[in-house]
């Protein structure tokens, strides 16, 4: 077991700590927490994202369920800036949610036995058994499907953070499939049978395809998707990961779009200033400037060839059912 603080993230972020002099969290082997995600990957924008929702008239959300919990942070997150009456963490891997659980206590003065559960389980099936509707379903799921079986993926350490069961896969549209968004799309399926009426979806999802794509997937899903945060995001685990896409881009015969991280990052600020919302600057012709936007192949040749960093766009994306 290893101790990580995290508390200079939530400062970073503007998270209210009330007052804790440190945020410490446990980890095991199993517990996605990889070397640069706290500054570089997807919490820090996660918790902006979140902090965005908090300030927006949100005082219904009460219940809220976290899927894919990994180490609990931004169930911390979530704590002390909605104060939930009831939070719900799943997570596929069995010796997570103890973890979780354990973090969240130790560093949330309002969560207790009484207000908060952690699981195991796949996606929302504790909540959908349960018959439990809640106010709020936040997910950052992994992408890329492997042929095995759940039970093999979660034998390799945090592997079940970028990879699902194809298993997964049955029965979801070619565009989706295709896309690389097959445990989102069955995710707001599940979502759908969870929400109380108002509740709302919170999707943390890689930009490396078209967002139309993505906008289309939450349409159909009979969800009204608004991006409240975008920004550049490492790419982590990014040999195995862009294998994955590269394997996906011959499949499928279409392409992912990847950055040199540090370049991508200052394009996309700049798209953001001059456009007028996140749609439009995804849609900005500088990041389809070929010279630092590149697919699957190239981002993995430029990994190894030039020690370049690379990073795709990340979107939180917030839901509401129509
Ligand atoms: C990218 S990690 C994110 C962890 C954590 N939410 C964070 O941001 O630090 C994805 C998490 O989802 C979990 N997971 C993967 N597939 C899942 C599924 N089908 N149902 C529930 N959890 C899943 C993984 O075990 C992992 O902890």
């Amino acid at each position: 077991m290893k101790i990580v603080d995290v508390k200079e993230l939530f400062n970073r972020t503007g998270i209210p700590i009330n007052g804790k002099r440190t945020i410490e969290i446990k980890l095991n082997e199993h517990t996605y927490l990889p070397e640069g995600e706290l500054e570089k990957g997807w919490l820090p924008q996660v918790l902006k994202g979140l902090k965005k929702l908090s300030n927006q008239d949100n005082s219904h959300i009460k219940d809220i369920c976290i899927v894919g919990i990994g180490p609990g942070i931004e169930a911390i997150a979530v704590s002390k800036l909605f104060s939930p009456h009831r939070l719900i963490c799943t997570d596929i891997h069995p010796e997570v949610p103890a973890i979780a659980r354990e973090n969240i206590i130790k560093n949330c003065d309002n969560m207790d036995n009484q207000n908060l559960v952690c699981t195991e389980c796949n996606l929302l099936c504790y909540l959908i058994e349960n018959n439990i509707k809640v106010d709020m379903l936040y997910e950052n799921l992994p992408n890329i499907p492997m042929d095995a079986p759940s039970n093999e993926i979660i034998k390799v350490n945090s592997s079940t953070a970028s990879f699902y069961s194809s298993d997964m896969l049955n029965g979801i549209p070619d565009f989706i499939e295709s896309s690389m968004l097959g445990l989102h799309y069955q995710f707001l399926i599940q979502a759908k049978k969870c929400l109380k009426p108002g509740g709302i979806v919170i999707c943390s999802i890689g930009g490396r395809i078209p967002y139309n794509k993505i906008k289309k997937m939450f349409l159909e899903m009979n969800f009204k998707p608004e991006i409240l945060h975008c920004d550049m995001i490492l790419q982590l685990a990014a040999a195995e990961v862009l294998q994955g896409y590269i394997t996906a881009q011959k499949k499928y015969k279409n392409k992912f779009l990847f950055y040199e991280y540090e370049e991508g990052k200052k394009m996309l600020s700049k798209a953001m200033e001059t456009s007028k919302t996140i749609e439009d600057a995804l849609e900005d012709e500088s990041l389809k400037n070929s010279t630092i936007g590149f697919d699957a192949a190239n981002a993995y040749f430029k990994l190894f060839s030039g020690n370049t960093e690379i990073g795709h766009t990340g979107l939180i994306i917030k839901g509401n059912m129509i």
